[in-house]
């Protein structure tokens, strides 16, 4: 079994990882371009953690512009087999308030601009996507949030747009209604080609705000998104941290076939 690397990806308000020891930064060269920053490998107790910002430090990068596949791909050249991806969201439920965590097992995909496979161009490849989320990540997520006392939710669906604006008024309703309970702008195409890539993934999603469908609260802006991540980011800190210590040392083959999506998915014929 392959030994376990835990990638994490940090989202709005998650620029640096508190607790990362021994820390090397890597500047890893990818074909599909330049990530988000250099990746920051280091060790949790005995768990060797890799760490990118994915709007890099100073948040330069707008949802749209990410490189998400060469993010990925670092991830992957530098061992990644289990990647946890945090992320600052809207709630659509009422009891889902800024500081709880959603953590994530399924996503729509309404991004439009952005490149989402590894594939194509002479390489044809379909990989199953109907349980986006390793179960076993995101048990040991919640086994940590349990002992951290953060207040989270074990299952939920992610609204991935594309952004940089918020949502209208029409469009929160529609997404309520259709029964998804958190909204974000990055999810997508990360979970995907972390699939193509073979890696396990889950979503950390933490609530920075009820978007702008909720007659008692104000509509969401960047001032109660930057002030509620910053708030939860040392919560992220002692979650990511507990299930970095927790971790086991060799990866656990994922019962929704993650690490091995590949098997079977490729349609082109060698000799095409
Ligand atoms: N990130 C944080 N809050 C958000 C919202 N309401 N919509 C989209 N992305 C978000």
């Amino acid at each position: 079994m392959a030994k376990a690397v835990l990638g994490i990806i940090g989202g709005s308000g998650v620029y640096d990882l508190p607790g990362l020891e021994d820390i090397r930064e890597m500047r890893i060269d990818s074909p599909w371009g330049e990530p988000s920053d250099v990746l920051r490998v280091g060790r949790i107790g005995r768990t060797e953690v890799a760490f990118l910002p994915r709007h890099g430090r100073g948040h330069r990068l707008s949802p749209s512009d990410i490189n998400y596949r060469a993010n990925i791909d670092v991830m992957k050249r530098a061992g990644v087999t289990d990647l946890i991806s945090v992320s600052a969201c809207g709630s659509f439920k009422d009891e889902y308030y800024p500081g709880f965590f959603v953590l994530v097992d399924q996503y729509v995909d309404r991004t439009h601009r952005r490149e989402s496979s590894f594939f194509g161009r002479g390489c044809v490849a379909h990989v199953p996507m109907a349980h986006p989320v390793g179960p076993l990540l995101r048990q040991r997520i919640a086994d940590a949030a349990v002992a951290e006392k953060i207040p989270f939710s074990l299952n939920g669906t992610l609204v991935c747009i594309e952004g940089p604006q918020f949502s209208t008024y029409a469009e929160s309703i529609t997404y309520k209604n259709l029964g998804y309970d958190v909204i974000g702008m990055t999810a997508m195409p990360e979970a995907k080609l972390a699939r193509e890539a073979e890696i396990t993934y889950a979503t950390v999603a933490m609530v920075t705000d009820y978007d702008c469908w909720h007659e008692e609260h104000d509509d969401v802006d960047v001032a109660s998104v930057v002030a509620v991540a910053h708030q939860n980011a040392r919560k992220v800190a002692g979650l990511i941290a507990r299930v970095a210590r927790d971790f086991p040392a060799e990866h656990e083959p994922c019962p929704v076939g993650s690490d091995r999506a590949l098997d079977g998915a490729i349609m082109t014929a060698p000799s095409a």
